[in-house]
């Protein structure tokens, strides 16, 4: 904190920034790539200011105006964990879900040590976050109607967006499902900016009983674009059903982040470029949201035959993702 009680940030450089897509590559009409985020990420403390329970997860509101007042929907920050003599090295990325008067809000869901610490945070705790980071949701033309798929806290995610789609005049419907009704994340945020709006259990607990998959069969076709947000099966089953019908469809992936910001490779996801090669891209600064028919979901988390080799990698080649031949 400064002595005036501002939160003090400090300039990260803004790292690996996607080149504009190579003249006569081929470009597609689902799917474009993410943009680059407008602004840099920056690193400092901020100040928790709110603590509450929502569900079975933990909202935070946190003082960062630094932060705050230039995150885009589908960004997230980084997290240290532990206080100051932790033995957890790695920082913990957690999506932004909202932001105003210079605040940003998260909602963790406590599983094992660094979760359940930032969990634990109380009003006047001071925590070393980054960000924001990744890059955000593209925004559609203008009058497009929009579909947003959320899933679990991944809910939580979609929560700016819907709103920012909202005051552009973009139609917005909205499912949001869970395991059960416990689980259900950032219900009433969204159904104040969607309609139609539907909820989902896997247990029937709360809402129309099954996977959000059913309302989105039926919805995404009356949609020009979808986003979505939660677990990888989900994100998969949503991106095919879009595809599928020609709409084209943006995801927020959670892949594990060891670095966060581009350096250690953790996070790669096989994505295929606008020529048609596959590389691996980066989810902390090539995402975390991707054109969803790119994504190579059934392949994630393996090593392809195709995708042997560094050229598979896009660490110096970043504009690959969008169609440049290395
Ligand atoms: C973009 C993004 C957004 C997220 N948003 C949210 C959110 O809104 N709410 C939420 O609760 N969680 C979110 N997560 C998950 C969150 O970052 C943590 O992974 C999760 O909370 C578990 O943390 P933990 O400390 O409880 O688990 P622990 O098991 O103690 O630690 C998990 C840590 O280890 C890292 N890790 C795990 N496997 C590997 C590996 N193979 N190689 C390198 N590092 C590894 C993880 O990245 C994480 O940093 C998000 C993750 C990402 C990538
Ligand atoms: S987490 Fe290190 S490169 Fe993405």
């Amino acid at each position: 904190m400064t002595e005036d009680g501002a939160t003090r940030m400090v300039q990260l450089p803004s790292g690996d920034r996607v080149l504009p897509p190579v003249p006569g590559s081929r470009t597609e009409p689902l799917g474009q790539p993410a943009p680059p985020a407008e602004h840099p990420p920056v690193q400092g403390l901020a100040v928790v200011v709110g603590s509450r329970p929502v569900s079975a997860y933990t909202e935070l509101t946190l003082e960062a105006p630094d932060i705050a007042q230039v995150a885009q929907p589908g960004q997230f920050v980084a997290f240290a964990v532990g206080g100051p003599t932790s033995a957890m090295l790695l920082r913990r990325s957690i999506a932004i879900a909202g932001v105003g008067d210079g605040r940003f809000s998260v909602v963790v869901s406590a599983r094992a040590a660094g979760s359940t610490w930032l969990a634990g945070l109380r009003p006047g705790d001071e925590v070393d976050v980054v960000g924001p980071l990744g890059r955000p949701f593209p925004l559609p033309p203008e009058g497009t109607p929009t579909l947003l798929v959320g899933g679990g806290y991944g809910a939580a995610a979609l929560v700016g967006l819907g709103g920012l789609l909202r005051s552009r005049g973009h139609e917005v419907a909205a499912v949001v499902g869970a395991g059960d009704a416990a689980r259900l994340c950032s219900v009433d945020d969204l159904a104040a900016v969607a309609a139609p709006f539907v909820v989902t259990t896997d247990d029937g607990s709360a809402g129309r009983p099954g996977r959000v998959t059913g309302p989105v069969a039926d919805l995404v076709s009356g949609a020009g674009a979808v986003y979505a947000c939660g677990p990888m099966p989900m994100l998969a089953a949503v991106a095919k059903l879009a595809t599928d019908r020609g709409v084209p469809s943006w995801v927020a992936v959670e892949e594990s982040m060891a670095c966060g910001v581009g350096v250690c490779m953790t996070c790669v996801l096989p994505v295929v470029g606008a020529d048609g090669r596959s590389r691996f891209a980066r989810s902390c600064v090539e995402g975390p949201v991707f054109a969803g028919d790119r994504v190579r979901f059934a392949d994630v988390g393996t090593l392809p035959p195709d995708l042997v080799g560094a050229d598979a990698m896009t660490l110096s080649h970043t504009p690959a993702v969008e169609g440049e031949t290395p």
